[in-house]
């Protein structure tokens, strides 16, 4: 008999695990707050937050608890693993995927290959080094950043003394601005014993340092995409995590390097759940992030991540009018299209869900999910 699964959260991440648990038989109990993505389409929800009370209350019913994010009460998850429940990623995985400056730490010990780094408090110690690794140069807060807040474009003192202002004198982690040619995510599913299974490489579009599309295959060599996965499987298995892994990275050239540099890999960060770069698995993979987070949780046999072919994935991010005003002439006009409404609140700049194409190459499957995500956010449905 599979366990009761407790997950932590219940936003469009949790949501998306439904129709899997469905399909598999899988009894799930969120923990949200009662206007959450989750709400609306599933009874079993132990209403609270992530705090100590709220997880021990989700703690009582169920047999295995994980995330849909991390920012949970990890005192009370580590407490809960001490006293005999199963915790899966463990405590000390989204203590690591958390930290900014602990996944450097931990995987550059590793193997794993990392930008240069510092931590920094002061105007001077930034000014130091942006003047041994160039600037401009980035400020990010170690922990809590998500959609690019929290990563600051920092060009001179002026802009570097604003952010130490922003932040109240916290540490930042700095590391030079590197010319990317590509981002590109490895996920990687894990089950407690620590059989893995790694999906194709993607390549993530970003937009002001938030994700906006997802391209399978990435337009990378074939040498980038097997290093990639190489850094895929090596963090999971250093950082030890169980369900889904999302292991972003960059791709440039080092400085000075010019067109006769070779592209290096760098890890960017970790994500210890499903994650936007996984989308695509929904239609483009033999099995979904999202079934091979509850297969793994579960610690049922993972599924196969195998390809099914190029296919690219849009964001839907407010804008001036909500997506759900506009579904019924967008499915009209792009029946190709798969598209996923999350059901949350209509916001200028939040994600409100994505469209997914698949097609013979990726170039096609980007303009069909392209031209359904422009029409979902249209502020009139004839302008596009
Ligand atoms: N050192 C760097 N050099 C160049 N660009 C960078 C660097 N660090 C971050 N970026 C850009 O900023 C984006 C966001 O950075 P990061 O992934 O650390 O932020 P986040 O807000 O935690 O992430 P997410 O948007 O995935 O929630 C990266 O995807 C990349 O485009
Ligand atoms: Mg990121």
């Amino acid at each position: 008999m599979p366990p009761r699964i407790g997950v932590v959260g219940g936003g469009q991440l949790a949501r998306m695990l439904l129709p899997p648990a469905a399909r598999l038989g899988l009894s799930l109990v969120f923990l949200a707050r009662p206007g959450d993505a989750v709400a609306a389409v599933w009874p079993d929800v132990v209403e609270g937050e992530p705090d100590a009370d709220g997880l021990r209350r989700l703690a009582e019913r169920v047999d295995v608890l994980t995330v849909e994010h991390e920012l949970v009460d990890l005192d009370t998850m580590r407490a809960l693993e001490a006293e005999g429940l199963p915790v899966r990623p463990s405590a000390a995985t989204l203590q690591t995927a958390t930290d900014k400056v602990r996944q450097r730490e931990v995987l550059g010990a590793a193997g794993v290959p990392v930008a240069p780094w510092v931590l920094a408090t002061t105007v001077a110690e930034i000014a130091a080094f942006g003047d041994a690794h160039g600037w401009p140069l980035v400020c990010k807060r170690p922990r809590g950043g998500y959609d690019g807040r929290g990563v600051w474009m920092v060009d001179d003192l002026d802009a570097a003394a604003a952010v130490v202002e922003e932040v109240g004198g916290e540490p930042l982690l700095l590391e030079p601005k590197l010319a990317l040619t590509r981002e590109l995510a490895v996920l990687v599913a894990r089950r407690p014993g620590g059989q893995t299974a790694v999906y194709d490489p993607v390549e993530t579009v970003q937009v002001d340092a938030m994700c906006r599309e997802v391209l399978q295959p990435p337009r990378v060599a074939p040498d980038v995409v097997r290093r990639a996965r190489d850094i895929g499987q090596l963090v999971a298995d250093t950082i030890g995590s169980v369900g889904m892994l999302s292991v972003e990275l960059f791709v440039g050239r080092p400085p000075g390097s010019g067109h006769a540099g070779t592209d290096e890999v760098l890890l960017n960060e970790l994500a210890a759940r499903p994650h936007n770069a996984g989308h695509v698995t929904i239609e483009g993979a033999l099995t979904s992030q999202f079934e091979n987070h509850l297969r793994a949780v579960a610690d049922l046999p993972l599924g196969a991540t195998t390809s099914r072919g190029p296919a690219a994935m849009v964001n839907v991010v407010g804008g001036q009018v909500d997506p759900a005003d506009r579904l019924a002439a967008t499915l009209a006009r792009v029946p190709a299209a798969a598209v996923h409404l999350y059901g949350k609140d209509y916001r200028p700049g939040r994600k409100l869900g994505h469209v997914t194409a698949v097609g013979d190459d990726v170039e096609a499957a980007r303009v069909v999910a392209e031209r359904a995500a422009d029409l979902l956010t249209a502020a009139a449905a004839e302008e596009v």
